[in-house]
């Protein structure tokens, strides 16, 4: 005898917990360390649910286009493309990102620079900041949501970071607080686009070594944007360079605030005490215990 199928769903029909045991099964297979979780946020993507979504009946049956896009985003994420590339966004200082190959994703750390210049700015007035190599523009969009009264200028050498910038900017209500220019490090800001003199630059520029592309995760070497990410052979040439360069810029007693790598802190404040236009220089651990952050002052 046939056993009965309920009219609509048949029994090869596949349903959000089948679905689901599979995807993880698959990313665990391709090496992705939070499978379980990152097997939900794909779905829930692919479904169209947010965090806040009442919660779905895992016996609910998928149909083919909703099975369609879950197969596609989870084999995606076999090949190791980021989950936020997919995603499409990543949260930053407690706001969401639109992030794309164009752009670097932002980082945990990256919120500790951002932290510690907003709380060395003297209260009151109107500073002047520039962020250099904005890239998604998590940075500049922070600072301008932080400090409504200050003036903020962004740099990029790619135009497509730049423009994903912007999108953020509007996304989160300051684009008209933040005066974008595409150029080299800070020579954008030359020849009259900024005529003040700057209270605090901040950078979380590209300190990756040549020799150390090859080897980091999947993810990084093969989506995220190597110009965003590799400096040269030493890691801190670009440091190097705002060092020498940012003096020009700043006000007397303005701060340059950047983003450091693993094992780079020891050669740059040896650098920095050969400067005599800086006066004193902090070396900031994040929360490994990683020296991560810079920050010099202009002598006044
Ligand atoms: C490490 S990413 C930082 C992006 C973003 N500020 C963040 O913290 O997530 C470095 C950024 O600097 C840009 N960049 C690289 N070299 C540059 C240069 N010489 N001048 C200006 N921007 C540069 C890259 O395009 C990239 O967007």
């Amino acid at each position: 005898m046939t056993p009965h199928t309920a009219v609509g769903h048949q029994p090869d029909q596949r349903t959000l917990v089948s679905v689901m045991v599979d995807a993880r099964r698959r990313l665990l297979a391709a090496g992705v360390e939070a499978a379980d979780r990152e097997a939900r946020w794909l779905i829930w993507h692919a479904l169209g649910l947010t965090g806040s979504s009442p919660l779905v009946d895992s016996a609910r049956p998928l149909d083919r286009y909703e099975l369609a896009k879950v197969d596609a985003y989870v084999a995606r994420r076999a090949l190791r493309e980021p989950l936020q590339y997919i995603l499409g966004t990543q949260e930053f200082c407690g706001l969401e990102f639109d992030v794309n190959p164009a752009v670097l994703i932002p980082r945990p750390e990256t919120e500790l620079l951002v932290q510690e210049v907003i709380r060395r700015l003297p209260r009151g007035g109107c500073p002047t900041l520039v962020d250099v190599g904005t890239g998604s523009g998590c940075v500049a969009v922070t600072l301008a949501r932080a400090l409504p009264s200050a003036r903020i200028y962004a740099t990029d050498l790619s135009v497509q970071a730049l423009e994903t910038a912007k999108r953020n900017a509007l996304r989160h209500g300051v684009d008209s607080a933040i005066c974008w220019l595409e150029g080299d490090l800070l020579a954008s800001l030359a020849g009259g686009a900024c005529d003040v003199a700057v209270t605090a630059i901040v950078a979380n520029p590209p300190y990756i070594r040549e020799s150390e592309w090859s080897g980091l995760q999947p993810e990084v070497s093969g989506y995220e944007p190597r110009m965003a990410l590799v400096a040269g052979a030493t890691g801190t040439e670009l440091h190097e360079r705002l060092l020498n360069e940012a003096a020009s810029f700043l006000a007397p007693g303005g701060l340059l605030a950047m983003e450091l790598g693993q094992g780079q802190s020891a050669d740059l404040r040896a650098k920095i005490e050969t400067m005599p236009v800086y006066a004193s220089v902090e070396i900031l651990p994040d929360e490994a215990g990683i020296d991560r952050i810079v920050i010099v002052e202009r002598v006044r």
